[in-house]
This record gives structure tokens, C-alpha cells and sequence, in this order.
């Protein structure tokens, strides 16, 4: 069975969702460990109350970026890590485990990429973004991470409508749910076609 490490940086509901799926059997995999870079980040509670190991790793907290990246490394060793998960990660992967990990780091962005992604473009700026462009249609896309800001292989997309006097809130609840249904059934198809 494959072994996950998921990334988060705040609520962490892809993260639940991902738990939920392994639990009610549709997603055939175990999470090893949370990787967050926030002490007091929401998804901490939650690895604490499914018993999910987890370690927060700050850059700030090392001498340098290549002690930072070791211990990163280091600690998905420890875990075994096959997969690498970011559901809400808000740093940028070090490409040294982008190279350990090739095809095997998934991200999900809250919108129809290539659309409104990049460097800038995360929470609800997305969502405000999106609104601004006065776009008819959003949604969600999970992908295979590159060294860019979401780039990198388009694994899957839901979409929603955007609907008459949305408010970013709204817009993000809508996309939100279906990120919720998406990641499970995505990641599944992932790891079934990887082949070791
Ligand atoms: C999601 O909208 C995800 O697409 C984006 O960050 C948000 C994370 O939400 N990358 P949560 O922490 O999973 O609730």
C-alpha cells in the first residue's frame, strides 16, 4: 500500500477529505505523516485526532535553505513517503525534493489552471480574481508539481458556475466542495499508475 505524506498550511478540509476517502475504502493508501509549516495550523488538530504523526518545518528556523531542505528531506525518508500530497501548502516545494520525488508530488489549485495560477495566486485571491474577470465558470485542478507555480502535468478538473453577485467567499465554498470529491478519486487513479 502506497504511503502519503500530505502538506498543509491551514484548515487542512482536503486533508479530512483525503482521510475520510482512505476510510471508507475508496482511496487504497495511508497516510504517514502532516508536513505543515505552521505551528498553529487547523490540520495539526486533525493529524492529532486521526493519531497522523506530524512535523512543522519552518525555513526560518535554519541557517541555511540546504540545512532546511535535508531535514525536509530527511523526514520523508524517515516516513517512507511514496506520494507527496499538498492540499493547501502555502510554500514553495524545494526542487531537491521535487528531483527525489518525479511524478510523485500532486497539488491542487482552486481554479481552472493554467488560469488564474502562478506566483500570487493562492486563497481567495484566486477567487477574487476570478470574479474580477467577470468568468462565467471555475473550479478546481489537481496536478503533477513542477519546479513553476502551478504548472506541471493537469491530472484533473472539476468545474462549478460562477453565479450573479458572488462573493469570493461563496465562489471558494462552491469550488471547495468539489476539490473535496475530486482529490480522493484522483490521487487513486495516480497511484494505480504508478508502478513501484
Ligand atoms: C484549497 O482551496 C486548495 O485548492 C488550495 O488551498 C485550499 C486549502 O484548503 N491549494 P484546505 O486547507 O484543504 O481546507
Amino acid at each position: 500500500m502506497k504511503k502519503l505524506v500530505v502538506f498543509a498550511s491551514g484548515s487542512g478540509s482536503n486533508f479530512q477529505s483525503i482521510i475520510d476517502a482512505i476510510q471508507s475504502g475508496q482511496l487504497n493508501a495511508r497516510i504517514v505523516g502532516l508536513m505543515s509549516n505552521k505551528e498553529d495550523a487547523y490540520c495539526l488538530k486533525r493529524a492529532s485526532a486521526n493519531n497522523i504523526p506530524a512535523a512543522v518545518l519552518k525555513l526560518s528556523d535554519y541557517a541555511t535553505e540546504l540545512e532546511y531542505e535535508q531535514k525536509l528531506l530527511a523526514q520523508l525518508h524517515e516516513w517512507e513517503t511514496d506520494v507527496i500530497i499538498l492540499a493547501g501548502y502555502l510554500r514553495k516545494i524545494p526542487s531537491s525534493i521535487i528531483d527525489a520525488f518525479p511524478d510523485r508530488i500532486l497539488n491542487i489549485h482552486p481554479s481552472l489552471l493554467p488560469k488564474f495560477g502562478g506566483k500570487g495566486f493562492y486563497g481567495i485571491k484566486v477567487h477574487k480574481a476570478v470574479l474580477d474577470a467577470q468568468e462565467k465558470e471555475s473550479g478546481c485542478t489537481i496536478h503533477i508539481v513542477s519546479k513553476e507555480y502551478d504548472d506541471g502535468p493537469i491530472l484533473g478538473q472539476s468545474r462549478v458556475p460562477v453565479l450573479n453577485n458572488d462573493t469570493p467567499e461563496q465562489l471558494a465554498e462552491r469550488v471547495l466542495i468539489q476539490e473535496h470529491k475530486l482529490y480522493p478519486v484522483i490521487i487513486q487513479q495516480h497511484l494505480e499508475s504508478l508502478n513501484n
